[in-house]
């Protein structure tokens, strides 16, 4: 078969890199997606084990901080555009242990903007995708309107201040080299294989097993919440139509309380299993406070939708009932990836899960 086109895609077997992939397949069937992951404990091939034999994507395991390693992929394949995803990308981790985020997020970026500058020389048919995160602008008081692209930097998690460093990079690469860097910032994604470590997979993996369900604090914090497909299709239209340099809030729109989500999601896993409403609402703990957690994340989204054409399409509603019946059709999948050898996760980084109960608000 011959592809019109061939993309890089790092980060392809964690969670929005593998929804990412199965958006290409689906509307660029004509591209050939090579998925660079170093398989830490974040990426699993079992994720796209159904694409194993698909001759339009090809996997290799390698690690963005290698340059020997970027340079075999780059000489192989001769990719026309990348799609950076790969990361160290949970705030709980990069209290425990900020060091793998910089050496990651930050060092990774550099080795691979290098790769790229070094490969496509004046090419400027090409894009480099930089997806990062809305955390990079710090967080929001109740009533401070979103962040937009052009708030000032203000990262307060270790996390946050490796994505927002990786951004500085790509955008110097973008004036100084004029690599064609394109940003995005997005919100929370929540959706289909996103592991267990996050707050949505948290809770239904919880509530299938009728275990206590963990809430920071008084469950008080509000994120933004889009679905994985949704800001894969952004990641699309920001390739295609984004203008090198130029950064592009991504976000659904639906601003929520953590405790009102835990709700929700617990109720559709009620719903999903006919069990009585609101049976697993009493698993909820108020658990110890993440240190230093952010109040609140937004993000205006006008630039994007003016720009590249993208709007999210998929109500948190929708959404939430989507990504519950996969979790319940895919417990294969969950153990897969909560196998004893990936476990630590669970039980060694984050003790203030199991701090004792606080009073509910
Ligand atoms: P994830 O942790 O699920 O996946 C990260 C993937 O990167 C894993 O497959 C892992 O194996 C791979 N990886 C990690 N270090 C690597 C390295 N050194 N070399 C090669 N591969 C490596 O993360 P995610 O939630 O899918 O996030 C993907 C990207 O999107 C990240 O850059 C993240 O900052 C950004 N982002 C995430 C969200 C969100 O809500 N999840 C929101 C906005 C932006
Ligand atoms: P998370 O999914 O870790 O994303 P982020 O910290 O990047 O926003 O967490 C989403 C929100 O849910 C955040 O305010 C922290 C909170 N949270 C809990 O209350 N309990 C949990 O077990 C987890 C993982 C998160």
């Amino acid at each position: 078969m011959t592809f019109t086109r061939t993309l890089l895609i790092t980060g392809g077997m964690g969670f929005i890199g593998s929804n990412l992939v199965r958006v290409l397949r689906r509307e660029r069937p004509g591209w050939r997606l090579i998925n660079l992951d170093a398989l830490t404990y974040a990426g699993h091939t079992v994720t796209l084990d159904d694409l194993r034999d698909d001759p339009g994507h090809v996997f290799v395991r390698a690690d963005i901080t290698d340059p020997d390693a970027l340079r075999h992929v780059f000489d192989t394949f001769q990719p026309d555009g990348v799609f950076h995803l790969a990361a160290e990308s949970h705030v709980d981790r990069s209290i425990d242990a900020p060091l793998a985020f910089v050496r990651t997020n930050v060092e990774g970026t550099v080795h691979l903007l290098q790769q790229a500058r070094q490969a496509w020389g004046d090419r400027r048919d090409v894009r480099f995708v930089h997806v990062s995160t809305d955390e990079v602008f710090g967080d929001l008081g109740p009533d401070d309107p979103p962040f937009s692209e052009d708030t000032p930097y203000h990262p307060q998690s270790p996390y946050a201040a490796s994505k927002a460093a990786a951004d500085h990079m790509a955008r110097a690469w973008a004036h100084t080299f004029a690599l064609p860097v394109v940003i995005t910032s997005c919100t929370n994604n929540y959706g289909p294989a996103q592991l267990p470590e996050k707050l949505l997979p948290v809770v239904i993996t919880r509530a299938l097993r009728q275990e206590p369900v963990p809430v920071y604090g008084q469950g008080l914090n509000v994120r933004d919440w889009l679905f994985v497909e949704d800001h894969a299709l952004a990641l699309l239209a920001a390739f295609e139509r984004g203008q090198p340099g130029r950064t592009y809030g991504i976000g659904g729109e639906r601003e929520v309380r953590n405790i009102d989500l835990v709700h929700a999601t617990l109720d559709a896993v009620d719903q999903h299993l006919h069990r009585p409403p609101g049976h697993s609402r009493p698993l909820v703990r108020f658990v110890t406070d993440r240190p230093g957690h952010d109040r609140r994340y937004a993000m205006n989204i006008d630039r994007a939708r003016r720009e590249l054409g993208w709007t999210p399409s998929t109500t948190l509603e929708d959404g939430l009932q989507r990504t519950v019946a996969w979790y319940l059709h895919h417990t294969a999948w969950i153990d897969a990836v909560t196998s004893p050898e990936h476990r630590d996760f669970q039980t060694r980084w984050y003790q203030h899960r199991d701090a004792p109960p606080q009073d509910a608000p």
